[in-house]
């Protein structure tokens, strides 16, 4: 349990993969959960309810500025407010693999809406009750890709280094209302998306532990407590940051 005041914090895409492994670990620190996801979230809050902890689900497609605003209404309605938000869906282990110059104007554009686009309107939504909470945590999930600059996945790897410059301009913008915006850049992560796309075989060796300095795959719950310093209230000093969580693969 921490000794903190427990918040409440949405995570998007928090369904499954990388994001349920952060609800869960969240939850168990003692925090309110608000899952939104296009699929699944009610039975993931579910389970984190079956486990003792307060946690509600929500559909919601992050591209959508209706759904968002649900989202951001059914949080506050649950549970009175809204003090993180944890941008975590994204298009990635569905991808084609690609050279860049095969990769259509519609692919390009459909990663971009959802990796940046997405992002954006969920900051949006909560931005009120960020303001109201004095101690607003945005939370961005980026990639190590833009600074390793990853082939074939040029879309992909612009929208995570899209990402990160999202996070250094809402860190100045928003440290006047006491939040904190900052990014976790993971590096190649067995998520359930990656298992299920057969991601790890697809990709190569190379992404997967090739330069890491700690000579192993990388598996969600390497990422969680990284996370959880980011939300807590010892990081209200942190922002504008990007905290690569690869195993020594990238020093920034
Ligand atoms: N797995 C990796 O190697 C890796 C590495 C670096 C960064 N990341 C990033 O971490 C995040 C999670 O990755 P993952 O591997 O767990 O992915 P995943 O595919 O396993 O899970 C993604 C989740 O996001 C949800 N989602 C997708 N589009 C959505 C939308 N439009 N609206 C709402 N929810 C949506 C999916 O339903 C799913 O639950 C992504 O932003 C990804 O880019 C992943």
């Amino acid at each position: 349990m921490i000794t903190e005041v427990p918040k409440t914090i949405i995570v998007t895409g928090g369904a499954s993969g990388i994001g349920y492994a952060f609800c869960e670990h969240l939850a168990e620190l003692g925090h309110r959960i608000v899952i939104a996801d296009l699929r699944g979230a009610d039975e993931s809050a579910g389970k984190l309810r079956s486990a003792g902890h307060k946690a509600i689900g929500v559909t919601a497609d992050v591209v959508s500025e209706t759904d968002v605003a649900a989202m951001a209404d059914a949080a506050q309605q649950e549970f009175g407010g809204i003090d993180g938000l944890v941008n975590n869906a994204g298009l990635f282990t569905t991808l084609a693999l690609k050279p860049f110059d095969q990769i259509t104007n519609q692919e390009w554009m459909r990663v971009m809406e959802v990796n940046t686009l997405g992002p954006f309107n969920c900051a949006k939504a909560v931005l009120p009750a960020l303001r109201r909470s004095g101690r607003g945590r945005l939370v961005n999930i980026a990639s190590t890709v833009p600074i390793k600059g990853a082939p074939n996945m040029a879309h992909y790897v612009a929208s995570k280094g899209a990402v990160i410059a999202f996070t250094r301009s809402l860190a100045r913008e928003l440290a006047k209302d006491k939040i904190t915006v900052n990014a976790i850049a993971p590096g190649f992560t067995l998520s359930d998306g990656v298992l299920q796309s057969d991601l790890q075989n697809r990709i190569g060796d190379n992404a997967r532990t090739t330069g890491r300095c700690i000579q192993r795959d990388q598996v969600p719950a390497d990422l969680v407590s990284a996370l959880a310093y980011l939300v807590g209230d010892g990081a209200s000093f942190v922002t504008g940051q990007t905290l690569a969580v690869d195993g020594g693969g990238v020093f920034l």
